[in-house]
């Protein structure tokens, strides 16, 4: 009877941990990341950012919603090596110490939230938005948050909010 030889036993290969680097609510950090991280988990389990939510898990409800270079992104299905070299900021990054920005004050005004669970999300939106169009109308508050689910509102109070919001940012434009 022929004796087979075995093959070696093969190594298992190493998993690689990316490291990336991100500058996080105006701070430079380092993290290493699983190459399949979302973003989410990193900002909340490893940066301990847990004011992004995860409602969905599926892009569907926007409660995950961050900043990228300025422009809104579910960071539920956005991979976190996605962010590297990349300004990120999340609601813990939007006021100014203790001075809310405008359209957290809106929010608060406009009785914009009752659970707060999508209300991350709907400020880190509402705030690209009005970035991109300062003076938006209805229409195209509704349009530009129909990718944010909220449970509770009826979306009426989160509308008058980013109206609020847009009418003391262009006062606060025209004054300075
Ligand atoms: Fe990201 Fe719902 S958790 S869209
Ligand atoms: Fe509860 Fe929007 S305030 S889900």
């Amino acid at each position: 009877m022929e004796i087979g030889i075995l093959s070696p036993i093969k190594k298992p290969k190493e998993e690689t941990v990316p490291q990336i680097s991100m500058e996080v609510n105006g701070k430079a950090v380092k993290v290493e990341v699983a190459a399949n991280a979302l973003l989410v988990d990193v900002l909340r389990a490893q940066l301990s950012l847990t004011g992004s939510h995860v409602g969905c898990d599926t892009s569907q409800c926007g409660a995950c919603v961050v900043h990228i270079n300025g422009r809104s992104v579910k960071s539920c299905t956005t991979l976190a090596v996605q962010a590297d070299g990349a300004k990120v900021t999340t609601i813990e990054g939007l006021s100014q110490g203790q001075n809310m920005h405008p359209v957290q004050a809106a929010f608060k005004e406009a009785h914009g939230l009752q659970c707060g669970f999508c209300t991350p999300g709907m400020v880190m939106a509402a705030t690209d938005l009005l970035s991109r169009n300062a003076n938006p109308t209805e229409a195209e508050i509704r349009s530009f948050l129909k990718g944010n689910i909220c449970r509770c509102t009826g979306y009426h109070n989160i509308v008058k909010a980013v109206q609020i919001a847009a009418k003391s940012m262009s006062t606060k434009v025209a004054a300075e």
